[in-house]
């Protein structure tokens, strides 16, 4: 599998059409969609990301519609969320149904469904803090601990014999949706 056809594996997520959300945080910059995408993201497959999660959520990619940034970070987060469900759920059932996992394997899964967990109530938090609350303050701590929850999990997966497993590959894809918001977060709104 290409690397562009893991990070965009889960992009069958149904879709979210929340964007346009029609209000913004004060101060915030208005930008069409494919913009935001070009100044945050530096490489063509971060880009092709942002588009997707943009299509995602309902957001004109024409350039011809402007939305406020805070949106646009939003949307990355609550991308991140329900890819983050679809990974746990395809380790539950991993868990319940594979009976060949062996138990290095189960207890690497384990550990990641709680980690994830953790990493979800992250994510999740940052979302509904920047909108509609526009509480910025404690975003960039929050966001940290998503990172380090779901780097916990990732940690568990590299080693060896469990490396190369179908979570692997998931969560891979994870890390780079946890890298949109960062870089949308970063360019867009200084955080
Ligand atoms: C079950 O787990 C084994 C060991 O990781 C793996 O090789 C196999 O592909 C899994 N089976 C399914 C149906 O996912």
């Amino acid at each position: 599998m290409t690397m562009a056809k893991i990070i965009l594996l889960l992009l069958v997520l149904a879709p979210l059409r929340m964007a346009a959300a029609s209000t913004d945080c004060p101060g915030v910059p208005s930008l069409d969609g494919p913009f935001a995408c070009g100044e945050s993201c530096g490489t063509k497959l971060l880009q092709d990301l942002c588009i997707h999660v943009m299509v995602w959520g309902g957001v004109d990619v024409s350039g011809a519609h402007k939305e406020g940034a805070t949106g646009y970070a939003v949307l990355a987060a609550r991308f991140a969320v329900e890819s983050m469900d679809a990974t746990r759920l395809a380790a539950g059932k991993q868990l319940r149904q594979n009976a060949s996992l062996s138990g290095q394997e189960r207890d690497a899964y384990e550990g990641c469904l709680n980690d994830y967990a953790a990493a979800r109530s992250s994510i999740d938090r940052v979302a509904n803090e920047m909108l509609p609350h526009c509480r910025f303050a404690g975003v960039a701590d929050e966001f940290a601990r998503g990172v380090k929850s779901l780097e916990s999990c990732w940690i568990r997966l590299m080693r060896p014999p469990v490396k190369s497993t179908m979570l692997y590959n998931l969560v891979w894809s994870d890390r780079y949706k946890l890298l949109l918001i960062h870089l949308l977060d970063g360019k867009l709104l200084g955080i």
